[in-house]
């Protein structure tokens, strides 16, 4: 077995095989594993602790684990653990079909938690002991410190309060990688915290390397094994207009003196529309843009090839396939660019806030009044989670969110009455862009966001309906300051329930 990357003698010893390494991992313990958007995440061991799962229970012993990360992980991790129902709880956010399916049958317990807020609640035993770590690393040194991997996330915590620990040395993950993170160990419970010292989004406070006591490590197992995260889509029409409305209103804001002429920290989410945001802003002419994000996507790596995004500060990646081997080929020029950072610093609202991050996110719905529903179809089925859209958007200089004006091929309108679950509020929601436009709701009333939205945001098709509905609330409401029938506003919901292709999957 190779032993080149693990340049601690002893914790050489403990090499071991993945099924030998799950092994040591019991019923009912909670365990932490890496891993932040299909980067950074055990490969190995969740697979070899689902076989095992499997094989006791074939045996008639239950067997479930509770499971932390980052944030959400991979087939690998999410998917082989949900598919023998190994997982009793499941913190903070997640993406897998197979978990999702799992929490939406009600089989399987789910918090879906703030990103910032989990390794502080860790540490207030707000989810008891920790009993396994299972953390990848790009190399073990002599000392015993680690080279993270391609995430961060919550690994600090993991590895400070876990009882035992399993690491993934994992050589798919350039070696290179080695100086871009920065981990900062001056966080402290309340009433003991001071102020963070991080000034400018690119500022290094912390330390290169992971600490770990080598009495914890149990189990180091080695794997080569690539991250995994599926290609973008090619920008659509609808996802070209929403950038393009929201690069103007951008624009705008520089002539205005609203925002200086290289934008404020740019925070965005992962998706299509996200992507087709950072492709809008290459085009943009601006230059000399800084990221304070959690996830760098392709249009990251392609602005700060080209010299738009001077630098950008996250806690892991979600690249294509092909972004990430280019991210593999050109690392160090990454490494001179990107910070790589805790998630309770990439994602901590006070420095959110201090900084002035321009916040991007993606929504299921919002309501008339810019309240705004990231997470539940329906007000009760869960697609990802709140993941780091709240960190963010609560704290940001701006806060913008982005969707077609409608979903399931027009079937169903992205702007209603009321939604059906609410994640931000209307207090922490400044922007909203569909491809019909950009409403600008700062600084408006709750009646004067709804005309707002409704001129600029709504689907033509839905239009008349939600202006019929607004006119008779403002009419009938039994308050006229936030004008609603509550019956109709929800049974706005109802009605697709009962008729939209609506199965749990
Ligand atoms: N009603 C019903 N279903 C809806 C809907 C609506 N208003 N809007 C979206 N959906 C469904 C879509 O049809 C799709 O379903 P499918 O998987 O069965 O096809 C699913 O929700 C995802 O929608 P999609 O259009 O693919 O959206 P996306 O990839 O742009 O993601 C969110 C949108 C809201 C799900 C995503 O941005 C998210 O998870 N946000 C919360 C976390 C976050 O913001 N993190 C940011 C920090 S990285």
């Amino acid at each position: 077995m190779p032993t080149e990357r693990i340049f601690h003698p002893r914790l050489r010893e403990r090499l071991m095989s993945a099924d030998e390494a799950a092994a040591l991992i019991q019923p009912g313990e909670t365990v932490a594993m890496s891993g932040f958007t299909g980067s950074g995440y055990p490969k190995a061991v969740p697979q070899a602790l689902a076989r095992r799962i499997e094989q006791v229970k074939a045996a008639g012993t239950p067997f479930q684990v509770r499971v932390l990360t980052g944030a959400s992980t991979a087939p690998e991790l999410d998917g082989a653990l949900a598919k023998v129902d190994g997982m009793a709880l499941r913190l903070p956010f997640q993406s897998d079909p197979e978990a999702r399916t799992r929490i939406n049958h009600g089989r399987m317990e789910y918090i879906d938690m703030h990103l910032s807020h989990v390794a502080q609640q860790t540490w207030f035993g707000f989810f008891g002991e920790i009993d396994t770590a299972v953390v990848e690393v790009t190399a073990i040194r002599e000392d015993g410190t680690l080279v993270p991997s391609t995430s961060v996330g919550n690994n600090k915590t993991w590895l400070d309060l876990a009882r035992k620990v399993i690491l993934e040395v994992n050589d798919w993950q350039p070696e290179g990688i080695d100086g871009m993170h920065d981990v900062y160990y001056g966080t402290a419970r309340p009433p003991h915290r001071k102020p963070i010292p991080l000034v400018n989004p690119d500022d290094r406070i912390g330390e290169r390397y992971l600490r770990c006591d080598p009495d914890k490590v149990v189990a180091v197992v080695r794997t080569n094994a690539p991250d995994r995260n599926s290609p973008f889509a090619p920008i659509d029409e609808a996802s070209r207009r929403i950038a393009g409305y929201l690069v103007e209103f951008l624009q705008h804001e520089i002539a205005l003196g609203r925002l200086p002429g290289n934008l404020l920290p740019l925070q965005s989410g992962v998706g299509n529309i996200p992507n087709a945001v950072l492709a809008g802003l290459a085009d943009s002419g601006l230059r000399g843009l800084n990221a304070y994000t959690e996830v760098i996507q392709d249009g990251m790596l392609d602005l700060l090839r080209s010299g738009v995004l001077a630098s950008a500060s996250c806690t892991g990646f979600a690249l294509s396939p092909a972004a990430s081997e280019e991210f593999k080929r050109n690392v160090e020029f990454y490494r001179e660019r990107i910070i790589m950072r805790t998630q309770e610093i990439s994602n901590h609202p006070e420095l959110v806030r201090r900084l002035g991050c321009i916040a991007m996110n993606g929504m299921i719905e919002a309501d008339l009044y810019g309240n705004v529903n990231s997470t539940h179809v329906m007000g009760s089925r869960i697609q990802n989670g709140i993941g780091g859209s709240g960190d963010f958007a609560r704290n940001g200089f701006l806060s913008v969110f982005l969707s077609p004006s409608t979903a399931k091929h027009g079937t169903i309108s992205a702007l209603v009455p009321m939604v059906s679950h609410v994640d931000h509020t209307e207090h922490d929601v400044s922007v909203i862009v569909t491809e019909q436009g950009l409403a600008d709701l700062r600084g408006l009333s709750p009646k004067q966001r709804a005309r707002t939205l409704l001129a600029h945001c709504v689907h033509p098709d839905y239009r008349d309906a939600l202006q019929d509905y607004f006119d008779r609330a403002c009419r009938d409401s039994f308050g006229k300051h936030t004008p609603h029938l509550l019956q109709e506003a929800l049974s706005w919901h109802q009605r697709w329930l009962d008729t939209g292709d609506m199965r749990v999957g």
